[in-house]
């Protein structure tokens, strides 16, 4: 006999869309719960991308957790692009007004546990074999199991933040749901090194060899990355292997003042363009991956988890406060027409940096006549950069 229960808005997932979205609804008096598949150990081990955007600080700022990201996050106001062996700056503050900060999404995601924590809410770790149900009628209903035991809670809306492998997208007719989808074909291999990172700000390369990101954690921190083969596996990819590769695609100068170090941890992550449309099904929502995917070229995944959060958070507030439902009717064409845009910037970003066999020598050439036009046309840089600092939302 499963134990019963009931709440406002259970989420599913506790990555750093429902975690958001929990705390901003707590700061609106909503009562949530979150239910996620791994332990919290396991969610705070994983490493992902850390670059945010002015708009998702200032969103984590309204959710009261902004103060360690704020004592410990680095702000760039600029990036750096090398191709023909030479690097060139984009001024992203000058051309946009704004800044991003760098703060590991690990961190983040704790700061968000945290919160959580001192509210008093509650996330269930480790519940098993989620399912949605009744999401058509007006009050559905998550069912799970815990340590043998099964539960159901019966809410008013549920927020499907389980990721791209979760089960909320899965639990929608394919008759209902569209998905556009662009699979390439390479991958990023990722070190983690507690090395000095070669630059005060980010370099993206291209290279005849394959595109290569060097970005950090912190000053003692790196974060490296290589296109690799889709095929490759990381043990083909030894530490020497990864520097020396690394070092062969830099300028001469920068590959002259690389640290290397051992890895502290390395993990190859395919790329992805990938939105389901539309995001919102009866009194079911999707927000963050479980919705959408890009390539990690730009590093929009998580700001555009935030803005979802963003999007989703203020419908529901408007609902418990008034009744109404207009915002929430919204929600999926004001979310998507914000995914569209950042899925149009992170396939054109990876586009003109990756090497593509395919497009060969030609494809090569066009790339570079683009960067050139890029590092000679101001509009086209404002372009870049307003795109890089995010959308407003
Ligand atoms: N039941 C419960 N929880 C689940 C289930 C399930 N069936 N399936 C997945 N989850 C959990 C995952 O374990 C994970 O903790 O949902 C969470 C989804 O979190 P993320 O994958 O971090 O996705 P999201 O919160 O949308 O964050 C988007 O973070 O994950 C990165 O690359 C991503 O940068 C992007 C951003
Ligand atoms: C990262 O810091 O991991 C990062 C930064 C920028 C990107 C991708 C990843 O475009």
């Amino acid at each position: 006999m499963a134990t019963k229960n009931r709440v406002q808005v259970a989420i599913i997932g506790s990555g750093p869309a429902g975690l958001l979205l929990g705390q901003l609804l707590h700061l609106a008096g909503i009562d949530t719960i979150i239910l996620e598949r791994r332990s919290k150990d396991y969610v705070l081990g994983r490493v992902r991308a850390g670059l945010l955007e002015q708009g998702t600080v200032d969103l984590l700022d309204r959710a009261g957790v902004g103060k360690r990201l704020h004592a410990q996050g680095l702000v760039h106001e600029g990036l750096d692009v090398c191709f023909g062996g030479v690097r060139h700056r984009v001024d992203l503050h000058a051309l946009s007004g704004r800044k991003v900060t760098i703060y590991g999404q690990t961190e983040v995601t704790r700061d968000l546990m945290d919160a959580r924590e001192a509210a008093g809410a509650k996330t269930v770790y480790e519940a098993e074999d989620v399912s949605v149900h009744d999401v058509g009628g007006a009050r559905p209903k998550v069912r799970y199991r815990k340590d043998g035991a099964g539960h159901e809670i019966e809410c008013d809306f549920i927020a499907g933040c389980d990721g791209f492998h979760g089960v909320c997208r899965g639990s929608v007719p394919a008759s209902s749901i569209a998905c556009y989808e662009r699979v390439y074909p390479f991958g990023w291999i990722g070190v983690l090194s507690d090395t000095p990172p070669v630059s005060h700000e980010l370099i993206y390369v291209h290279h005849e060899r394959g595109f290569a990101l060097c970005t950090m954690r912190s000053h003692t921190r790196s974060r490296l990355y290589l296109q690799c083969p889709i095929e490759d596996e990381v043990e083909d990819w030894p530490d020497e292997r990864f520097w020396d590769e690394l070092r062969r695609r830099l300028d001469p100068a920068t590959a002259a003042a690389l640290v290397s170090g051992p890895s502290i941890e390395k993990s190859i992550t395919p790329l992805r363009s990938f939105v389901a449309e539309p995001v919102r099904f009866g009194r079911l929502f999707l927000a963050g991956d479980a919705a959408h995917i890009v390539p990690p070229t730009g590093a929009k995944g998580l700001n555009l988890a935030a803005s979802d959060v963003h999007y989703l958070s203020g419908a529901l507030t408007e609902h418990y406060a008034s009744g109404k439902t207009a915002e929430l009717d919204a929600y999926s064409a004001r979310a998507l027409q914000r995914v569209w845009k950042a899925e149009r910037f992170s396939w054109w970003m990876t586009h003109l940096l990756h090497r593509f066999p395919e497009n060969g020598a030609f494809g090569t050439k066009i790339q570079l006549a683009e960067l050139d036009y890029l590092f000679s046309s101001r509009a086209a840089q404002i372009s870049l950069a307003e795109n890089y600092v995010g959308l407003p939302y």
